[in-house]
């Protein structure tokens, strides 16, 4: 029974202090007065929100503070009205911060490193608000208040007495007022600091915002209430049928009710083995309502069995061994910060499980704990992160790090105990996480040791510590692909500790971050994938990361767009790398979360059209196939022709199944162009978190080769060799040229300003470690020579030299146009180049605006060579505005794949056509590539009036190297001869 509760509060023992001495906000104790952790969703009784509108006042430092703002009668009319929960910092925003201004750091402290003390300026928050108790308050019972969060050190008062004070911003904490409140009126004052000690323990990489950023409660216990409970819900998976076994500990005597397992009144601390018990997973999140009755009332619940371990050197959940198809999440909203709604939150978790997400790691603190129901019923595995980093103590090598500081013990051994007290009944929890780069220490052993005492049923992560050593999986950040396939051999290089090594050695392994989602990107999901897939050690891992964290802001004319890091003045900041979501600031999908939907999906579809086959693989680990639809469609030249469903038996999980191609597909006659056969995995009934009919995996595979259109790709046809007359103005199909130059003055219905080959893309935040190599290169700064202008029988052949100033090298291009309007284009290296090209393309750019934009190839979204496994082949349309995607700091953006055929079509009607062979990449934009490059900010991309067309053979791949290791040579792009053809008919 009592063992089963929190084994007690580390409040600072001594008497409660005085809190008008400040002291608080600069000690290392986590806080003082407050009352033990414990579950949330714990008691019944009456709750009273405190949620709404409070006083405040913005205090501008320690000596700014109102004298007796606390006191029962103060008048509080001056005072400013607030939102709680809410961040300062965001009060006014869209419009100019009213309070003080978010900021923005990485690694670094935006305050000297100088422990437990933090600067003079030092903002507080003096927040007042009166309430009643209502009629049905139990006076007998228990007052307490709860704060969800509160960043980053609060002090509590209520009626004037002093309360107490705590510490850890993203922590729950409550307080006992039971001999201070009264019947009638009350009033409650909280001041709140910007920094204090703990800031030491909170340098997350994410915006610094203060004040009571989520709810604050007010909680009458009846006597005899139920004060904490433990729900352990076991399930063993055992031969054939498993068994649930489940025991739920309390502080207080109760009964146990679970109806739909015959469970009723039984005490509580007994356990039930239940042999056909269904677990929970996050395929089949399943719960059972259950009831804790009491003198004091009854508390509901949900109990989902399950079990997580380490067994035979692999991750299993309920016996089968998992793969993480993770995400890291913080909270964040662009307008609130990290308060967020319920809407909010779902809205997330519907996302994720849209997006074939199954895990998400709490990055780097525990979350509003609604967001962990969602995660329970949706089916959503969790990394519960504790509270806590100190990642700026390695700017000075770790030297008094809080991890290692004896001092610091009890504040983070408080951070773990209130995370594991507040979410050990939560099923979707199944790793507790010591922290986030807060290097090693006894601290941290200790507070793994603590876990292992209180929930032996959980595994602990923590990536820190190279060894794993106070672990029980073996964690990595951004490791690239040579070592992670090494690790998969577990014969990753040896380390100095023998014991340590061997420990290592023995672990599962997963990437808590990987892919770093930053911009464009992140590339290479799939190269990630098929070592997750190869070796048996290796569990997959947690996109870095769900949101960009943009915040809300305004142009002088009233547009919205989203501004990062150093956009509040900020005199230390680290820009937009705090913008490296999957999702945009306001949720709207990248491409990057449609990438890592196909690179997760959880069933492969893979068609040989050799064999006439399609193969079905279930990458589940518990749930058979039998949810879904299977459905196949052919499309000759990306027009559907033919489709129906497919009949494939239920697939186990872990298992395949291969069927031959429909007797549609194979008798259909044959086609005049390319055929293609889609295969499709929807949802066969509606879920929660989607409607029968959303799709959750395709495949897609060419039935049909098409002849040559264009004649051959790599040798440019070249006319006739007579020298043919020369002209002012020649017109070569729907081309119009000039004779001297060689320029291309028009196409068809637009006339064209230039027409040249191109080299430069605006630098992608991925290409961060190439991007200084092609500025050097002069990528960015070409110069053009025109070799020769050849006229020849029906056409004319053009040769350029292009180079940047100061270089050997550079590049020969060959521009062949035939009589027909065929254009050839060769581009060949001269000279060595010291760095990949951005790309290989020829950029138009037209001298008008193009409305809309159709296609043959990939789409209908942005792709790239390691960014394309969401795209398939088809015919698509889309006005020009849509082909962009508004990374929040703009850069290289909106390619689209393999178009075998592209037309642009202008506001009159007018139409411009261009096939090509081998199929090309295209971007249609309204803005030259020197305006991306320049831009910081949404709104600086202004239209030109112009089109600007990319037709491009390569490109550089996209990859994850801001933060992750290097594009692998497989999809960097050489200098090298590349040669392709383009059709342009009117
Ligand atoms: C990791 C860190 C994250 C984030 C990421 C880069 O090192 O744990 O918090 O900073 O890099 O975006």
């Amino acid at each position: 029974m009592t063992d089963e509760t929190s084994p007690g509060s580390l409040s600072d023992p001594s008497s409660l202090s005085d809190l008008n001495d400040l002291s608080y906000v600069e000690s290392f104790s986590p806080g003082h007065g407050y009352a033990p952790a414990r579950a949330s969703g714990a008691p019944g009784g009456v709750r009273l929100s405190l949620n709404g509108t409070w006083k405040f006042r913005y205090c501008e430092s320690l000596r700014d503070l109102t004298p007796d703002f606390q006191a029962a009668d103060f008048d509080d009319s001056r005072f400013d009205d607030i939102t709680v929960p809410s961040c300062w910092q965001l009060a006014g925003v869209p419009g100019p911060p009213r309070y003080g201004a978010p900021a923005y750091t990485n690694v670094r402290y935006p305050f000297p490193v100088d422990p437990p003390h933090v600067p003079d300026r030092n903002p507080a928050g003096e927040y007042r608000r009166r309430f009643t108790l209502p009629p049905d308050w139990d006076a007998g019972g228990s007052a307490l208040i709860r704060f969800d969060g509160v960043d980053s050190c609060f002090a509590v008062f209520v009626n004037g007495a002093a309360v107490g004070h705590s510490q850890g911003s993203r922590l729950v904490r409550e307080f006992d007022i039971t001999q201070l409140v009264r019947p009638g009126d009350n009033v409650i004052a909280v001041r709140v600091h910007q920094w204090s000690a703990g800031s030491y323990l909170e340098d997350q990489d994410t915006w610094w915002l203060s004040g009571i950023f989520r709810g604050v409660t007010l909680i009458n216990e009846p006597a005899g209430a139920v004060r904490d409970f433990f729900v352990h819900a076991d399930y063993d998976a055992g031969h054939g049928t498993g068994t649930g076994i489940l025991r739920i500990g309390t502080d207080r005597p109760a009964a146990l009710s679970v109806p739909e397992l015959g469970i009723a009144d039984a005490a509580t601390g007994t356990e039930h083995r239940i042999r056909d018990a269904e677990p929970w997973s996050d395929e089949h999140p399943r719960l059972y309502d259950a009831v804790l009755t009491s003198p004091g009332g009854d508390i509901r619940l949900r109990v989902g069995f399950r079990r997580i371990e380490v067994r035979d050197g692999q991750i299993r959940l309920n016996g089968h061994v998992i793969q993480f198809r993770g995400v890291n999440r913080h909270e964040w909203h662009p307008e609130t910060g990290r308060s967020l709604d319920e809407a909010t939150m779902r809205a997330d978790v519907v996302l994720m499980k849209r997006h074939n997400i199954n895990a998400v790691r709490t990055s780097h603190y525990p979350p509003d704990p609604r967001f962990l129901d969602l995660c329970d019923e949706y089916g959503l595995l969790v990394i519960d992160e504790c509270d806590l980093e100190t990642h700026g103590f390695a700017l000075a090598g770790w030297r008094d790090n809080p991890s290692g500081e004896p001092r610091w013990r009890p504040a983070c051994l408080d951070r773990i105990e209130r995370t594991v007290e507040r979410d050990k009944n939560h099923p979707s929890v199944i790793m507790w996480s010591l922290g986030n780069e807060s290097g090693t220490g006894g601290n941290l052993e200790q507070m793994a040791a603590w876990i292992r005492g209180r929930d032996p049923g959980r595994l602990i992560h923590y990536e820190g510590e190279p060894d794993a050593f106070y672990a029980d999986v073996y964690s990595r950040m951004y490791a690239g692909y040579d070592e992670l396939d090494a690790i998969g051999r577990r014969q990753e290089p040896v380390t100095a500790n023998p014991e340590h090594d061997e420990h290592r050695r023995g672990l599962p392994m997963m990437m808590c971050e990987y892919g770093h989602a930053m911009g464009n990107g992140p590339g290479g999901l799939a190269d990630y994938a098929e070592l997750f897939d190869r070796h048996p050690r290796l569990h997959g891992g947690f996109i870095w990361e769900w949101i960009d964290h943009g915040i809300t802001r305004l142009t002088p004319a009233g547009e919205r767009y989203f501004g990062y890091g150093g956009d509040f003045g900020e005199s230390v900041h680290d820009g937009n790398f705090v913008i490296d979501g999957l999702v945009f600031p306001d949720r709207m999908p990248s491409p990057g979360l449609l990438e890592a939907k196909a690179v997760f999906s959880p069933v492969r579809i893979t068609i040989d059209p050799g064999a006439g086959s399609i193969t079905v693989r279930n990458r589940h680990h518990t749930v058979s196939t039998h949810g879904y639809r299977f459905g196949w469609t052919a499309e000759d030249g990306g027009t559907p022709v033919a489709q129906g469903d497919l009949d494939i038996p239920a697939v186990p999980a872990g298992g395949s199944v291969s069927v031959g191609f429909p007797e549609a597909v194979t008798t259909a006659p044959a086609p005049a162009g390319e055929r293609w056969l889609t295969v499709t995995a929807r949802l066969a009934a509606d879920t929660r978190w989607a409607a029968a009919g959303h799709e959750v995996a395709f495949g897609q595979a060419q039935l049909a080769q098409p002849g040559q259109p264009n004649g051959p790709g790599l040798a440019a046809p070249a006319p006739a060799t007579t020298p043919g007359a020369r002209a002012a103005r020649l017109t070569l199909g729907c081309a119009v040229l000039d004779g001297d130059t060689g320029e291309l003055r028009r196409l068809g219905p637009f006339a064209v300003r230039s027409a040249f080959p191109d080299f430069w893309r605006a630098p992608t935040d991925n290409d961060v470690r190439v991007a200084g190599a092609w500025r050097k290169a002069g990528l960015d700064r070409l110069e053009r020579r025109i070799v020769a202008v050849e006229h020849r029988a029906g056409g004319l052949r053009t040769r350029l030299r292009i180079a940047p100033a100061g270089a050997r090298f550079g590049l020969l291009a060959t521009l062949t146009w035939d009589a027909d309007g065929l254009l050839s284009v060769r581009v060949a290296p001269d000279g060595s180049w010291p760095c990949p090209l951005p790309k290989i393309g020829l950029r138009l750019v037209l001298d008008a605006a193009v409305e809309e934009v159709s296609w043959f190839g990939r789409g209908p979204g942005e792709a790239y060579r390691d960014t394309h496994h969401a795209s398939r082949v088809g015919r698509f349309t889309a006005p020009i505005g849509e082909l962009a995607t508004p990374y929040v700091r703009p850069q290289e953006n909106g390619n689209r794949m393999q178009a075998r055929s592209l037309t642009l079509t202008g506001a009159a009607g007018q139409a411009l056509t261009v096939t090509g062979d081998p199929p090309f990449d295209f971007a249609v934009r309204r803005w030259s590539p020197e305006l991306l490059t320049a831009a910081r900010h949404t709104p600086d991309l202004i239209p030109d009036g112009r089109t600007h067309l990319h037709l491009d053979a390569a490109h550089h791949g996209i990859g994850s190297a801001s933060c992750g290791p290097p594009l692998p040579p497989g999809h960097s792009l050489a200098a090298r001869t590349v040669a392709w053809t383009l059709r342009f008919s009117a």
